[in-house]
């Protein structure tokens, strides 16, 4: 299996003024490429050749192989993290489904807070998170490329708290990155199909 960059999906200035056409060039183009490339030499004539990016993931974690965790994790996580945001998104409304399970976890402001004191409180590199563990969604933070799926929950919606995903826009400021990401760029159309 050849891993490959996925394109954006939106104009590198789409999501301005919250993420700006220098941060995507940057994080998009070099730091993501940097990720697939590494993976393409990593994990071919390994026993993670052929499988799905899901499965190498949670078998790189039980394996505590880290050079792979790190970046065919990085892979997975980025490769849905340009599908989680969008233009114009953010917000409270969000379909059917996902609602649902944000309203079960105490509702939009909780789930909100939670999920940015997750951001905040990763020190150091890493990502915020809601997933689903067991039918229930939970808000999780992971340190540098790891996901849920190796902490046996399926990641609906991850936001990169990389200083190389804010430092651009918000300098050090990454409270205010969190709050200005969830509030205008969370695509909750595709956190739904992930909901399944
Ligand atoms: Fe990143």
């Amino acid at each position: 299996m050849t891993f490959s960059l996925p394109s954006l999906p939106y104009a590198y200035d789409a999501l301005g003024p919250y993420m700006s056409a220098e941060t995507l060039e940057y994080h998009h183009d070099k730091h993501h490429q940097a990720y697939v490339d590494m993976a393409n030499k990593l994990v071919p004539g390994t026993k993670y050749e052929g499988k799905s990016i899901e499965d190498i993931c949670k078998e790189a974690f039980a394996d505590k192989n880290q050079p792979i965790i790190n970046n065919v994790g990085q892979h997975f996580n980025h490769t849905h993290f340009w599908q989680w945001m969008k233009k114009g998104g953010g917000g409270s409304k969000m379909p059917g489904k996902v609602e649902k399970l944000v309203a079960e976890l105490g509702g939009y402001d909780k789930v909100r807070s939670d999920f940015i004191e997750a951001g905040k409180g990763q020190f150091g590199s890493g990502w915020a998170w809601l997933a689903l563990k067991d039918g229930k969604l939970a808000v999780m933070k992971t340190p540098n490329g790891e996901n849920p799926l190796m902490h046996g929950a399926t990641p609906i919606l991850g936001c990169d708290v990389w200083e190389h995903s804010y430092y651009i826009d918000y300098r050090n400021a990454r409270p205010k990155y969190l709050e200005a990401w969830f509030d205008n760029l969370v695509n909750w159309e595709h956190v739904e199909s992930l909901v399944g």
